[in-house]
This record gives C-alpha cells, structure tokens and sequence, in this order.
C-alpha cells in the first residue's frame, strides 16, 4: 500500500528503510557526501548547526572536522531518536528549518545536507539561518539539481522509463512538451515502491534571488559531478551523473 503522510520522515517504518538504505546509496557515497565534506571551511573552534541531519553521522563528521559545538536539528523525532543514538555527545532538537529557535548570531555555519527541498518556503529558511548565523558566517546547503527535478518520467513499457526535459516533434511541429522548467512545484517521488516522499521544486534564479533576498553574498555554487571510484562500482549511474546534475550545492556568506 502507498504510504502517505504529512512527511515520510514520520513514520518509523520508513526510517527504518531510509538508514538501512542511506549508508549504501551511491548517490549519498559517490556524489553528495564527498562533495559537501570537501566544501565544508575550517570549523576549528566553531560553533555549527546541522538542519535535517537525519540519522546524526553527519554530527560526528563536523565534530571530527573540529567543530567545538555542534547543533543537529530535524523535524522528525525518529530522525531525532536516531542522531541520540548516533551522536549522543550532542546536542539535538526536533525543530523545523522554517523556524529556529536559537539566539541570534549563535553560530559560525550551518549545514544542511539534502533536507531544505523538504521545505515548501525556501526563502524562510534562508532569513531564519540568516538570524542565527554571526557576521561572516557560512551556511553550506546541498539540494537536489532543478534540472534533476524539471524532468518527466515518460513510461515507455511495464519496465522502460524515460526521464526527460525535451519535446517531440511530428512533421516539424511541436507535438508534446515534456517536463517543466518554469513552474515551482510540489513533486512527489515513490520510494522503494511503497512511500511517497514529496519535495519542493524552486527554480534555479528563485533560490538565488531569495537567499540574496535574505541577505546572504553567494560565495560559491557547485554542480558535483561522482568521484572516480563510481565508475567501476556503478557505471551506468556514473555515466548518468557525469552528465547531468543531480544535485546542487550553494555556500553562503552572511
Ligand atoms: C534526505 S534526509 C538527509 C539527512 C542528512 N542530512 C544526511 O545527509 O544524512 C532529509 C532530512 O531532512 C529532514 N527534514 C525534512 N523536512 C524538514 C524540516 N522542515 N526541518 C528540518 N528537517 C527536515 C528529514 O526528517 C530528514 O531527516
């Protein structure tokens, strides 16, 4: 049956499912986590906040990165249960990334891997991290690739899929339009078959001009591309995820 909630994240079976999986992910091993930890400053004697930081690993990495405190917050409280477990060293709290409930200029940078596309209004979390960052600090976020996200799956048999941007031409005449690049959106992903899991599209110059709008100076944008050792280990995603971007990663400078 089609698992249907508010989020997936609160549903423990789901979470389950999403630990057992997520450390095995090439996606997560070969691009996004390589990525975002070369991205990440020096945090020697920092004091950094983690949005979305699921299962808690991620905690220890900054922590090992020589953070001197570190925050994690998720708003589920399985993920939550999970980083305890994890991370029990630190501190963590339920709270949603559209409201952070820290005292203003609390921290030297925010992290957040994967988890702010779950938010309809990206420009809310944008001035909440703003509020709690001191001067000059970094909020380092990764987030699915609008390209990734504009992208139409076009079923093509029981076992053949398309997933494409493009349109079909019949005579020379535009026939049929597939995806949408335009239209910011709620999508909604099946995940191994049974979970639904909606994410927010924002188009590429709404996310810009909204953190600029926040008052952040963008320092730098990247479009990873899978380290090396994908190749051998899953050729067909390399060769995929060589081509086009699957996720984009933003650092921002209060
Ligand atoms: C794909 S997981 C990424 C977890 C972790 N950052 C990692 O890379 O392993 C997304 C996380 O974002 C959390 N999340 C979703 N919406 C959120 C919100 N509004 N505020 C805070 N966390 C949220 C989910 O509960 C989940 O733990």
């Amino acid at each position: 049956m089609l698992k249907k909630l508010g989020s997936v994240y609160n549903s423990e079976d789901f979470i389950r499912e999403y630990i057992n999986s997520q450390s095995r992910d090439p996606r997560h091993l070969y691009l996004d986590k390589p990525a975002m930890h070369k991205a990440i400053p020096n945090l020697n004697g920092k004091a950094v906040l983690a949005i979305g930081c699921g299962d808690g690993i991620e905690l220890n990495y900054l922590k090992k990165k020589g953070a001197d405190k570190v925050v994690g917050i998720d708003s589920s409280k399985y993920m939550v249960a999970r980083s305890k477990l994890n991370a029990p060293w630190a501190e963590i709290h339920k709270m949603s990334a559209s409201n952070l409930d820290f005292k203003v200029e609390s921290f030297d940078f925010v992290y957040s891997d994967l988890a702010i596309h779950y938010v309809r209004d990206i420009g809310k979390v944008f001035s909440e991290v703003y509020k709690i960052l001191k001067k000059d600090g970094i909020f380092l976020f990764s987030t699915t690739h609008p390209i990734e996200d504009t992208l139409e799956e076009v079923k093509l048999s029981k076992h053949r899929k398309l997933k494409i941007l493009g349109y079909r031409k019949i005579d020379g005449k535009i026939n049929k339009v597939y995806g949408d690049y335009f239209t910011p959106r709620q999508i909604k992903n099946r995940w191994w078959k049974k979970n639904e899991v909606v994410i927010y599209y924002t188009p590429l110059p709404d996310i810009i001009n909204e953190a600029i709008r926040a008052g952040f100076r963008i320092q730098q944008v990247l479009e990873p591309k899978p380290v090396d050792t994908m190749k051998r280990a899953y050729p067909n995603l390399y060769k995929r995820m060589s081509k086009i971007p699957f996720i984009i990663i933003f650092k921002l400078k209060k």
